[in-house]
Parts: C-alpha cells; structure tokens; sequence
C-alpha cells in the first residue's frame, strides 16, 4: 500500500520499519543510553532514560504524516534493534535521520533499511529532495547515506549535539529523487 498514512510500513530483505508504539519504550531505552549513539545524533539526549523514549513515541504519535515519519528497524525474528525518521524543518525540506544498537552495526542494516526508507519516501511521501547531515568524526554514517544516494554538498556547519553537549562540525548531504 503506497499512500501516506499514520502507520506507513516498509519492508526490506532483513527488515521491517514500523512506527514507534508506546510498549517500545524500554527497549528504545535500552539501546539509545549508548553515548556512541546519540553523540552522532544532534537530538537525542544523554543519559538517555525511560522518559524519554516515552516523550519520543508521544511526540512521533502526535506528528503530522505529511511532513513528519518515525519508524523503528526490527531485524527478522530479534525485535527492535534500531530507529530511522524523517522530519520537515522550517524551511520545508525533508531531512532523515537513523541509528542501529551496537550489537547490531557492520552488518549492513542502516544502509538497508535507508534504502528501503528512500525508496518509500520517493514512491509513497512523494518526496523529491530529501536532507541529511552527518557529524564529521561519523564516517560510518557518510558511507551509510553515500550507499542510499545522497551526496556531499561540500557545506560544513558547526552543528549542537544535545547529548555531547557542544557543537561540532558537521557534513551536509543532499537525495534527489
Ligand atoms: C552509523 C550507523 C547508523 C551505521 O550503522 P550500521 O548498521 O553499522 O551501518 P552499515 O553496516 O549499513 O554500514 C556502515 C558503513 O560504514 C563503514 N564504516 C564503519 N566504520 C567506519 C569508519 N570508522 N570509517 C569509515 N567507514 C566506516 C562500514 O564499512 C560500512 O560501509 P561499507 O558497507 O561501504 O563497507 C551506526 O554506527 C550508528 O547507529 N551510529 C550512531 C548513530 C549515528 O551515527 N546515526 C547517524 C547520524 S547522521
């Protein structure tokens, strides 16, 4: 089923992206009170406890699907092992986002579920450019976004990350439909 809805789903070789629901939350908590996680995020905070993997899946459940669509990445028969969404900043332009547990990374999962995330974005959220950022000291997650289509735009920002507390430099990448 292709149209924009409250509960999109994708599916990939190995995954299934679903919306967040509220009995994910100490799961989600579990695998983001990681500081090697969130410290490449610029919004997740640190610690990274109970409470906010409840306000998390509140606030995707709240959000307008049209320009915002949180998903979490369950692998095969082990649950949850990580989260990817889409948000629309001010300007209108859709960004992406994503992360993997550490038991889970170097086995090729945020490169598949991104693809697949891009291929429903282009094909369902009819979406024609999409936005997409990554901490200089991250190249796991260039090579990750590189693999799904997105390209460097040259433009380096200092970027806040919450859960490091401070800004750092910050690569801008660019998927054209
Ligand atoms: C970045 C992250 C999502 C990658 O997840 P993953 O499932 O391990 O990713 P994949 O296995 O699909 O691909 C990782 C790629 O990075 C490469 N890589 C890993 N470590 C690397 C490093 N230190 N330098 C360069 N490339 C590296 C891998 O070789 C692989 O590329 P390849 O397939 O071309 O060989 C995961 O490490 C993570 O959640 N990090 C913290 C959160 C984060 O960075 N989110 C993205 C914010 S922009």
């Amino acid at each position: 089923m292709c149209a924009v809805d409250t509960t999109p789903r994708i599916e990939t070789r190995r995954l299934s992206l679903r919306p967040p629901r509220p009995e994910d939350a100490p799961r989600l908590a579990r695998l983001c009170d990681d500081l090697d996680i969130v410290r490449m995020t610029s919004t997740m905070p640190w610690p990274y406890g109970l409470d906010d993997a409840r306000s998390f899946i509140a606030m995707t459940a709240m959000a307008d699907p049209r320009s915002d669509a949180a998903f979490l990445i369950e692998l095969d028969d082990q649950g949850v092992v990580g989260g990817l969404g889409f948000s629309t900043g001010e300007a209108g332009r859709a960004s992406v986002g994503y992360w993997v547990g550490r038991a889970w990374q170097g086995r090729g999962l945020a490169s598949e579920a991104l693809v697949g995330a891009m291929d429903w974005a282009a094909r369902c959220w009819r979406k024609r450019v999409v936005a997409a950022v990554h901490f200089s000291d991250n190249p796991a997650s260039g090579r990750v976004l590189c693999r799904a289509g997105f390209l460097y735009t040259g433009q380096v920002d200092l970027l806040h990350s919450r859960a490091r507390r401070e800004a750092a430099p910050a690569r801008r990448m660019i998927w054209l439909a």
